[in-house]
């Protein structure tokens, strides 16, 4: 990867984002349906994250990590409280609304890559530059680059089923990076990579938030990731018992 290179490009828009805070999350409750009643999975969480974030939400399964990932990725709502993502309260957005701030403003990243399985390698990361008001010049020039960022360009032409599982995740990521969000979403991205896929991985999102300060939230249990992260959260029963900035450099 090249600082030179990627430097010159959009970096991640701030306007609208009051002191660097891209993500604030206020007496946020959601609650499900279940039979008669309701289950609370997220119970009173207060938190903010600033631009620059490598952070991970922990905890054990069923703690709430996806929930929480969910409605910051304004995927799903909350029952009360509120979440302002990028300067936008995600409980007053219609599903217009909302579809445009993740096609601008956000990435994600998934457990099981979600990779287009009939599209190239190419065609895969190009798809979100689909939706924004791009020339197919600076489509290809964007998607070219980030394949180079990650190691792909032998890859170009490839379709999923040819890819190793490391490979696949790497796609992913070049998917979720190649518009420059803001914020990226990565939920376990590390649950079916083999030990040195999986640090290869976060060695490139590392960097990648490094040198474009492209912010990221994780949901791992995942010891390896955990080594990584500037900043854990930790969930238990919908609630935060933990959180803590991490001082050293990661150095796994
Ligand atoms: N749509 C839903 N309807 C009912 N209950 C739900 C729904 N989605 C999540 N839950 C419940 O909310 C709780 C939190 O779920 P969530 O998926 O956020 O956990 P998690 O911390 O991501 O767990 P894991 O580590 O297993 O992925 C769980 O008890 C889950 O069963
Ligand atoms: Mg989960």
């Amino acid at each position: 990867m090249n600082s030179k290179k990627t430097n010159n490009d959009k970096s991640p828009s701030f306007e609208g984002i009051k002191g660097g805070l891209i993500v604030e999350v206020k007496n946020l409750v959601k609650k499900f349906p279940v039979g008669a009643g309701f289950f609370t999975a997220l119970n009173d969480i207060n938190l903010e994250f600033s631009e620059g974030e490598f952070t991970g939400l922990v905890g054990p399964s069923g703690s709430g990590k996806t929930t929480l990932l969910n409605i910051i990725g304004s995927l799903d709502v909350p029952t009360s409280g509120e979440v302002v993502v990028i300067g936008k309260s995600i409980g007053n957005l219609s599903p217009k609304q909302a579809a445009k701030l993740r096609k601008e403003e956000l990435g994600f990243i998934f457990q099981n890559y979600n990779l287009l399985p009939v599209y190239t390698v190419f065609e895969n990361v190009e798809f979100p530059l689909l939706l924004l008001n791009l020339s197919a010049g600076e489509r290809k020039k964007r998607v070219m680059e980030t394949l180079e960022w990650l190691g792909l360009t032998d890859k170009v032409n490839s379709r999923p089923a040819q890819l190793s599982g490391g490979e696949c995740q790497r796609v992913a990521i070049a998917r979720a990076m190649v518009k420059r969000p803001v914020l990226v979403l990565a939920d376990e991205p590390t649950a079916n990579l083999d030990s040195a896929n999986s640090h290869n991985i976060l060695k490139m999102m590392l960097q990648l938030n490094e040198e474009l300060k492209t912010s990221f939230i994780f949901a791992t249990h995942d010891e390896k990731v955990i080594a990584y992260l500037k900043r854990i959260i930790r969930l238990q029963d919908g609630k935060v018992v933990e959180d803590k900035t991490i001082q050293a450099t990661p150095n796994p």
